[in-house]
């Protein structure tokens, strides 16, 4: 099996061939996905919610994200592993952009980085993919700024598709080999897609882009609390894990395990 890389997934497009995307954020998980032959992996700073507990992706840094990305990279040999760069961490132009993803290159093996925003990180876009680095954009719904969206909410309604589509432009003519659309209307999105000669990547973005991405905890019902909208549940592992752990500290309780099969 070959390793996928960025112009495979060129490829994919010219092709019409359609492809998935996942988190993930450790060795074992990213075992089962690369054997589940998922393509690209992402570290998102997702895990600022999903491993870390907080409540949004802002507080979440480089070095909690780095130990993640190595997991990834040594439990998933033949994926794509993407580094999401966390807020903070390339703001501030495309110096700090390029010493930021140069950390999730050298010191996590990252095969490409993930930066949310359009026509205003074009320049960090840029410098990233000049000095080698792949880098994926992330325009429509972007958590990172969440308090400047004010809440989660569908993106480029209305005359903001324009501003969407300039966005998307931007990010693929500043050399972004892919980019992912969260929470923007299914049209705008297959609009978009045709559009544009890199794959699109949705998430709440319908059913005409290029790939698709999701939360694995969110799609492997794994999740606390209620998830989006756009989330589709494909197992129910949490109930599964704590079932499975009742049953053990019942087990336990009663002397039932270990067993003479587990004991020496
Ligand atoms: O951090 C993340 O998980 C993401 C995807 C949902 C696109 O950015
Ligand atoms: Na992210």
């Amino acid at each position: 099996r070959r390793a996928t890389r960025v112009h495979h997934l060129a490829q994919m497009k010219a092709e019409g061939e359609k492809w998935s995307m996942l988190t993930a954020y450790d060795y074992s998980s990213a075992r089962i996905f690369d054997a589940a032959q998922i393509p690209v992996l992402l570290v998102g700073d997702s895990a600022a919610n999903v491993v870390y507990g907080y409540d949004t992706t802002i507080p979440v840094s480089i070095d909690e994200l780095l130990p993640l990305v190595r997991g990834v990279v040594r439990g998933a040999p033949h994926a794509l592993v993407v580094a999401d760069l966390p807020f903070g961490s390339y703001e501030g132009g495309s110096a700090q952009a390029l010493t930021s993803a140069i950390r999730f290159f050298k010191e996590g093996g990252a095969h490409a980085v993930k930066l949310e925003g359009g026509e205003r990180v074009a320049d960090q876009i840029a410098t990233l993919s000049a000095a080698g680095i792949p880098v994926m954009a992330h325009i429509g719904f972007t958590p990172q700024s969440v308090n400047g969206l004010g809440g989660f909410r569908v993106q480029g309604r209305g005359d903001a598709g324009d501003q969407l589509i300039a966005d998307a432009i931007a990010v693929a003519e500043a050399g972004a080999f892919a980019v992912v659309m969260e929470m923007v209307p299914a049209d705008l999105a297959g609009q978009i897609t045709r559009k544009l000669t890199i794959p699109t990547v949705g998430i709440g973005a319908g059913n005409e882009t290029d790939a698709q991405v999701l939360v694995w905890q969110d799609m492997a019902g794994f999740t606390h609390g209620k998830t989006a909208k756009f989330v589709k549940r494909y197992a129910d592992i949490g109930t599964d894990l704590r079932v499975a752990a009742e049953q053990y500290a019942d087990e336990v309780r009663r002397g039932q395990f270990p067993g003479p099969e587990h004991s020496y």
